[in-house]
């Protein structure tokens, strides 16, 4: 089976949060789960500087349905074979350096602004996509295009509008965040190749604008998402972004596969980035790890605190405005937070007000800093994960790993992954880490109260550790179900 990753994030090369974790870690498992994958990538430059490209000569992507940007292009858009240099995974890299070679980030300007031509640079995307899904690369023709996100939504689309009544592959539209849409103004729709007809409330209209992410829901073969539990809160209207209308008439196609975990990067064992190497049976290293995060964020050393790290993007999302009103109590209890995060400027500062009033039994650092998020995750004692969504959720699998035990609030993938140290789980063995139901301070507070009593219990909490070092979040397992799912698709649907 042949199939066709696109997205726009690989990590380490580029990346903003989990999908770039994903992008690098699942095309691999696929393919040695037996499918033949080559992914499809934005030329961005940080791409460029990590892929190996071919000989072959570059692929010169023309059609109906184009974006007409793809005509307005200085140097005409050219797909570059490669593989990734690190890996030898095969890519495609959409090359148009107008669109994709700029300063900033992948989606936004260095102030934060999103790209004003964001809708010609993503279609572009979603159509390069179809054209090779429809055997714009005679050497090799897809039987599967799976797209990642809105960025890569338009593609379903595309695909029925360009094979017209001939052959097409199946398509799965796969879900990371559904809260990110890609939204823009409807005039903007026929600069995009798509007919008016499209428009409707069948089709990509949004409240009035028009939705990528709709057209992804709307016209794929099916729809995953990153966690089972995320699968059904999108049918909701609580979790639904307003999509779940959408979503429940096409509910018999929506389903959760769950990410996994890339543990050649996150293994305490081996971890290069970390000061002292542990593992379940050997956690020495771990009281370093600790001591070593304390001396270098300038935290008071004390062997007896309890620390709790936060490693994340400062969105929204991700609740943390309910660690400000928990923080007095926290400290008062002896002990610490760590917060590595970047994104929303109101957010840090909230934080920073918050951290300043406990000197040395706190600490923020802002930006993107890969190395210190794995020391975080091996030297703290406690992840925080209070998101008000969470799709999947990655940093309580790898704090699970490094025996940092994730507090967590009981939604997506957090729910999905982390078992509550309840005295019924305590007994049995299974607990994993703290969660807690409801999105309020005060259940976060709930959770803090359950984490310092289990940590005066040291051999308890020893228990728990352990056991949640030993839990595998297996890439195989997930590339086992897609494929699984691929081929269903294949059999159901014999035209393509
Ligand atoms: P999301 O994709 O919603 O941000 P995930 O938990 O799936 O959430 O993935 C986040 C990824 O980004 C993890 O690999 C995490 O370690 C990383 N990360 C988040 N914030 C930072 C940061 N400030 N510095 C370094 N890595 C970060
Ligand atoms: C998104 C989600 C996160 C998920 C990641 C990878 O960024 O917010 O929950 O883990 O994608 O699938």
């Amino acid at each position: 089976m042949k199939l066709l990753y696109a997205c726009t994030e690989l990590a380490p090369l580029l990346k903003t949060g989990g999908l770039a974790d994903v992008g690098a870690a699942l095309p691999l498992a696929l393919t040695a789960a037996g499918c033949d994958t080559r992914m499809l990538l934005p030329g961005f430059a940080a791409l460029f500087n990590g892929v190996q490209l071919d000989d072959a000569p570059p692929l010169m992507p023309a059609g109906p349905f184009a974006p007409a940007v793809l005509q307005q292009l200085a140097q005409p858009a050219l797909i570059r074979r490669g593989r990734v240099a690190a890996t030898g995974q095969p890519v495609y890299l959409l090359d148009a350096p107008a669109l994709y070679q700029r300063g900033g980030g992948p989606y936004q300007s260095a102030a934060g602004e999103d790209w004003p031509d964001n809708a010609d640079r993503f279609a572009l995307l979603g159509w390069a996509a179809a054209w090779l899904g429809l055997g714009g690369d005679t050497d090799w023709r897809p039987d599967v295009v799976q797209l990642h996100d809105w960025h890569a939504a338009l593609a379903p689309l595309y695909l029925r509008l360009m094979a017209g009544d001939k052959p097409r592959p199946v398509s799965v539209f796969t879900v990371h965040n559904l809260a990110y849409q890609g939204l823009f103004p409807a005039d903007q729709l026929p600069g995009l190749g798509l007919p008016w007809s499209v428009f409707g409330i069948d089709g990509l209209e949004f409240y009035g604008q028009l939705s990528f992410m709709k057209a992804g829901l709307q016209f794929a073969d099916a729809i995953t998402t990153v966690s089972p539990r995320y699968a059904q809160e999108i049918l909701t209207p609580e979790q639904g972004c307003r999509l779940d209308g959408v979503l429940r008439e096409r509910a018999s196609r929506v389903s959760g596969i769950l990410n996994g975990v890339d543990y050649a990067v996150w293994n305490p064992a081996t971890d290069p980035l970390i000061g002292a190497r542990f593992e379940h049976d050997r956690l020495a290293g771990k009281a370093l790890a600790r001591s070593a995060l304390q001396r270098e964020l300038g935290l008071q050393e004390r062997p007896d605190a309890l620390v709790f790290g936060v490693v994340s993007r400062l969105s929204e999302q991700k609740g943390l405005h309910l660690l400000p009103p928990v923080l007095d109590e926290l400290v008062a209890r002896g002990g610490q937070l760590v917060v590595l995060g970047s994104g929303d400027a109101g957010i840090e500062a909230a934080l920073r007000e918050a951290l300043a009033a406990h000197g040395a039994q706190g600490a923020l650092r802002t930006g993107y800093d890969e190395a210190l998020a794995h020391r975080i995750i091996a030297g703290a004692d406690v992840l925080l994960v209070p998101s008000r969504f969470e799709p999947c959720g990655l940093t309580q699998l790898y704090a699970m790993r490094y025996g940092t035990l994730p507090l967590v609030h009981g939604v997506g993938g957090l729910a999905d992954t982390v078992t509550d140290a309840t005295p019924d789980a305590l007994a049995a063995g299974r607990a994993t880490g703290f969660v807690f139901c409801d999105f309020s301070a005060d259940a976060l507070r709930g959770a803090l109260h359950r984490a310092f009593a289990l940590a005066e219990r040291p051999r308890e909490w020893d228990a728990v550790r352990r056991h949640a070092m030993q839990q595998r979040f297996d890439w195989r397992e997930a590339a086992r179900a897609y494929c699984a799912l691929f081929q269903r698709l294949l059999t159901a649907h014999p035209e393509s």
